[in-house]
Order: C-alpha cells, then structure tokens, then sequence
C-alpha cells in the first residue's frame, strides 16, 4: 500500500499512522518527524528548517523535495509507506508524482483526516510527545499512566516548541492556504478519501484498515 494522510495540524495524522502501520506493514514516514530529528542533530538541514518550524511556517518545498527524494529510495520504503505531513503544497505534490513517475510506482490512496479549527487548537494546545520515542500522547484524551513518563520507553514526555496556541493559529492559517488546495488537486483524479476525525480515533482507525480490501 501506498496511502498518504493529509489534514490539518492535530488531526491525529501521526496518531492514526502509529496505530495502522502494523496491519500495513508499509514504512510511516512523517517530514515533521524527520526535520525533528535533523533539528536535534543540528544538520543543514535541521538549522535552515527550525526558523520556519518554531513560526508554524513551512520549509521551503526544495529542502523538503529533496529530503523526501532521498529518503523513498531507501529500502524499508519499498514494500509500500505511508506519507504523513507530505505533500503540503502543490508544489510538493507535484514532484510527488514525478518521483513515483519515476519509480514506476503509484498512490492507492489519499486520505484527508477532516477535523475543524477549534478541536484542533483543543487537541495540539493539551499534546504531549515522548521526546524519546515518538510517542503521542494528549493530556485530555489519551494521558501517560504517570504523569511526565513514556508508557512504552518510559522516556520523558514533553511538549513541543509549536503546539503554543499563537503557533498553532498560524499553522491552521497555512493549512488553509497552502495544504487545503492538496484535496482538489487528488480530488479531480480520483484518489481521494474523506473521513470525519473530530470523533473518536477507533473509526478512522477502521477505515484507514478497511481501504487495504478496495486495493
Ligand atoms: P508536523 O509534525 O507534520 O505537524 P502537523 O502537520 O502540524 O501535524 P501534527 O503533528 O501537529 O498533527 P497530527 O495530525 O499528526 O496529530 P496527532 O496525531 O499528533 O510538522 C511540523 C512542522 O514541520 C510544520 O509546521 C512545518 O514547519 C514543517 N513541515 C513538516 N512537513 C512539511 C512539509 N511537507 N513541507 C513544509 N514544511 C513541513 O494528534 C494531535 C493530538 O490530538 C494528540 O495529542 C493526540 O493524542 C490527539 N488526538 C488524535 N486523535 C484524536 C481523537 N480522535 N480524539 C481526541 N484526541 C485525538
């Protein structure tokens, strides 16, 4: 399976990918985990992408495009994956499709995660993420058995630098203007799935699995 998840921040896109991925057996790869890691590392990359990041802005599509050009030619992408937090612009979902072009391969899916602007300011506002495993974690809704600690690495659980609600605003303002034009762009070719996700997570859960039977 190839699918890709697009939504706006907080719709439980890195949720949803952690929770199906077993059943897929496919790679999870998320761009805001991957320019996370290069920022901790303090790479090229992770140094020209955290001014953007830390303002809610996108990084430029050309640092994204290559970085994403490297990392589906790596082996663990080849048995299928699923793209979270890529493409984010036309731009990017165009040099997608040259890429897969390339490869011979094709998309079976896109699924936009629908959830409206005031749950998502709810939801990233009270996330938590395990600074050590990637775990996600809110709060409210899902909470870690003791307080501050990882319930799979028993890392410490943390809140990130843009989940600060003047940060979160910007960021649902550039998914208006700049990601929300992905759902014609696969709309007009038919690849494209909506699912309500304001609800609880277990029915996007049972979609998400349910499209590995309309392959
Ligand atoms: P990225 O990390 O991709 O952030 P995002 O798209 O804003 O998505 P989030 O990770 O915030 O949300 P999510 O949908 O994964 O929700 P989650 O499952 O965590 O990108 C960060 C930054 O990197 C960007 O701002 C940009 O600067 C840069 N970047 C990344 N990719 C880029 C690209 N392609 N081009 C340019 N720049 C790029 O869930 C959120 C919370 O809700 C959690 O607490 C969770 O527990 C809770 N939750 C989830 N589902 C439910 C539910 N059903 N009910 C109740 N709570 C729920």
């Amino acid at each position: 399976m190839r699918i890709i998840l697009i939504g706006p921040p907080g719709a439980g896109k890195g949720t949803q990918a952690a929770a199906i991925k077993g059943k897929y057996e496919v790679a999870h790869i998320s761009t805001g985990d991957m320019l996370r890691e290069n920022v901790s590392a303090g790479t090229e990359l992770g140094l020209e992408a955290k001014g953007f990041m830390d303002a809610g802005s996108l990084v430029p599509d050309e640092l994204i495009i290559n970085m994403m050009r490297g990392r589906l030619s790596q082996p663990d992408a080849a048995g299928g994956f699923m793209l979270d937090g890529f493409p984010r612009t036309v731009t990017q979902a165009e040099a997608l499709d040259e890429l897969m072009d390339e490869m011979s391969l094709a998309l079976d899916a896109v699924v936009l995660l629908d959830v409206p602007d005031e749950t998502v300011v709810g939801r990233l506002s009270s996330r938590r993420v395990c600074s050590s495993c990637g775990a996600i974690y809110n709060t409210k809704a899902h909470p870690t058995k003791a307080e501050g600690i990882c319930d799979v690495c028993s890392g410490g659980v943390i809140q990130r630098d843009d989940d600060k609600e003047d940060v979160i605003r910007n960021r649902l303002a550039v998914y208006h203007s700049k990601t929300a034009p992905l759902v014609e762009y696969y709309d007009k070719t038919g690849r494209l799935h909506r699912v309500g996700a304001a609800g609880a997570g277990d029915a996007v859960r049972r979609y998400l699995e349910s499209l590995k039977d309309v392959k």
